[in-house]
């Protein structure tokens, strides 16, 4: 056996571990007072194709109008960046919104995208590497919560841009998304900088109507984790007697996306039973809207100054240039 490899055995071991530790994350999630079922279940193929179905309804105002921002500013958010950067995505790198700001600067050192899927992220940089052979595409597959080692691009980079589009920053509490900025912050190295997608506070109709679409699609997209369970998680829940519920709490400054069970009844994972009253929710995911201020102050605790901050002409959704403090 080679010096650095793993038998079978001990293969199917690590596997094994990784799954009981992902077990034991998720019957835990279910058994506190308030049920909650972690958002990385969202995403299997059925559940990728409906996110971006979501992207592409009317109501769901985020995606166009981020886009919408970045072409109508690209040459300020490109002249923050400057020459020969090395673009670090935190996420695969598949959207459109990445496509605008790789057409447009053209001397980049290395474009890193970093995600945990390692099928989608490659899948993603093929294509990028197809469109843009010019590019040093660069993946990374790892956990972006955590501190991760770049790859050397073949040009030095004069500095590190680290890119977070589609207000994913939104979907960690308050404490997590500080945390995560400031792995954001080491990822720059010294003289560089973030720029991100950060949803914002407004009516709450609107929001409200964003996660409750009229085609339904969202409704589909969250019953679609228990459908996701089911199969690959030996879970036994009756879908249909579950239904969506998304409220936009003003207080928090975030929209709680639930499933909520229309009956007193049990459901399992495995051998586990659990008990669910009528009414009662299991939390999917927050969506947290800031203010500009707000935003500005969490950025602040992590080590960041927003230096430049572009919105759409009604305000609905910002994108943010930060520099370190
Ligand atoms: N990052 C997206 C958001 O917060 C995720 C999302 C959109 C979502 N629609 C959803 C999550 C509906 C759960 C349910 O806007």
């Amino acid at each position: 056996m080679r010096a650095g490899s793993f038998s079978e055995f001990a293969l199917r071991k690590i596997a094994m571990a990784t799954d009981t530790a992902e077990l034991a994350q998720l019957l835990d999630g279910l058994s506190k007072p308030q049920k909650r079922i972690s958002p990385k279940y969202f995403y299997d193929q059925r559940g990728s194709q409906l996110f971006e179905q979501i992207t592409q309804l009317p109501e769901y105002y985020l995606t166009n109008t981020e886009l919408g921002i970045m072409r109508d500013h690209i040459a300020e958010i490109v002249a923050c960046i400057g020459k020969q950067a090395s673009l670090i995505e935190f996420g695969s790198g598949s959207s459109l919104k990445t496509r605008i700001l790789l057409e447009q600067l053209s001397e980049l050192a290395a474009y890193v995208p970093v995600d945990i899927s390692s099928e989608h992220l490659h899948a993603s940089a093929a294509l990028i590497r197809d469109e843009f052979p010019q590019i040093d595409v660069l993946p990374v597959v790892a956990d972006f919560t955590q501190q991760f080692q770049l790859p050397t691009p073949m040009v030095m980079p004069l500095r590190n841009i680290v890119y977070f589009p589609g207000s994913t920053i939104g979907n960690f509490e308050h404490d997590e998304a500080i945390e995560l900025l400031r792995v954001m912050r080491h990822a720059s190295g010294e003289n560089g900088a973030l720029l991100i997608g950060v949803d914002l506070q407004k009516d709450p109709a609107i929001i409200e109507s964003a996660y409750n679409d009229s085609a339904g699609v969202t409704a589909k997209f969250n019953l679609n984790v228990l459908q996701h369970l089911n199969r690959d998680y030996g879970a036994n829940f009756d879908v249909s007697t579950f239904t969506h519920s998304a409220n936009y709490d003003q207080a928090e400054g975030r929209v709680v996306i639930e499933l909520i069970s229309r009956a007193n009844q049990m459901f399992a994972i495995g051998d586990t039973e659990f008990d669910i009253a009528s009414g009662e929710a299991i939390l999917t995911e927050y969506s947290h809207k800031y203010t500009l201020d707000g935003f500005a102050k969490m950025a602040k605790m992590a080590g960041f100054t927003v230096a430049k901050v572009w919105t759409d002409a009604a305000d609905l959704f910002s994108v943010q240039y930060c520099v370190r403090s």
